[in-house]
């Protein structure tokens, strides 16, 4: 019984060191999802308003993870499915895994901030 409470216990202090690590972890995401996005994106997207394609708060809105990274990777394909009837996007297929993910997390953090502008 006691070696269970023991492991038990490590375990819990295990994952909540985990858990502090993966907190920092999505912070230096988000700095680096953000360096992505002015790269890249700037020009066309805004994080909050319309600008050439629609901005990340619209888009957070209405699509999950695996649609956006698609959305990124293959325009050309995904804004048919989306309902596009033009596809105005460059595939950008030379990003690394780290800054898929970046700019992917980053444009789904604006999904709260849409939500509190719609009740407003
Ligand atoms: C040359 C301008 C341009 C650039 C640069 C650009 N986009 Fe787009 N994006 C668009 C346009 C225009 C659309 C609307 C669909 C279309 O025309 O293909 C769009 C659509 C999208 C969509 C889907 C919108 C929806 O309906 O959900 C996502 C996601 C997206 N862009 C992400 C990005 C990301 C991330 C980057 C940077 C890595 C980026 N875009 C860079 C022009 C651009």
């Amino acid at each position: 019984m006691k070696i269970l409470f023991n492991s038990f216990l490590l375990s819990l202090l295990l994952s909540s060191s985990l858990f502090a690590q993966s907190v920092k972890k999505v912070n230096s995401h988000k700095m680096e999802g953000k360096k992505v996005f002015e790269t890249y994106c700037w020009g066309c997207h805004h994080q909050t308003a319309m600008a050439f394609g629609p901005s990340f708060e619209e888009i957070a809105s209405k699509r999950d993870t695996n649609e956006i990274r698609a959305m990124i990777t293959d325009p050309v394909a995904v804004s048919k499915v989306f309902g596009y009837k033009r596809n105005a996007m460059p595939a950008f297929t030379d990003l690394k895994p780290e800054e898929l993910d970046a700019i992917t997390s980053y444009i789904v953090s604006f999904k709260s901030n849409y939500k509190i502008m719609e009740n407003k």
